[in-house]
């Protein structure tokens, strides 16, 4: 484990009271972890906007199951990057409308790619991926 160094941080006191009642409210125990957690997530931003960075992603599809080989593309698509793809899950949210969750892990310009071909495709209403590094880089 690393060393643990105190740092003083000089704030104006509205901005402090604004982040104090942000913390509150998403329920850390005390600034420490949440000022941790920030650093974390800037790091992890920084490391992202590097394409050839080590990432894991949800990929977040809503479609209508009733577009034209939508599926069957969708599937094709899955079974040609099956080394970065760990799981899927299809959920039917409604007569026309499924759901289908991709985790997959890869450098961040392929997950990139993946996800931007499956939210093109015809029938697809909503995209999202949400990706981020495999943590191993941060402490
Ligand atoms: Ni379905």
């Amino acid at each position: 484990m690393s060393k643990i160094e105190r740092v003083g941080v000089s704030l104006d006191r509205e901005l402090l009271g604004q982040f104090d009642a942000l913390i509150e409210k998403q329920g850390y125990a005390n600034r420490s972890e949440a000022v941790r957690d920030l650093i974390r997530s800037r790091l992890d931003q920084e490391q992202l906007a590097d394409p050839e960075t080590d990432a894991v992603a949800g990929i977040f599809l809503v479609y209508d199951h009733h577009a034209a080989n939508l599926s069957a593309k969708l599937t094709d698509l899955q079974h040609n990057h099956l080394l970065h793809i760990i799981t899927s899950t299809h959920v039917h949210l409604d007569h026309h409308n499924c759901l289908e969750i991709i985790i997959l892990k890869g450098k961040v310009r392929e997950i990139q790619a993946l996800a931007d071909r499956m939210t093109s495709l015809k029938g697809v209403k909503l995209g999202r991926a949400n990706i981020m590094t495999t943590g191993k880089e941060l402490t």
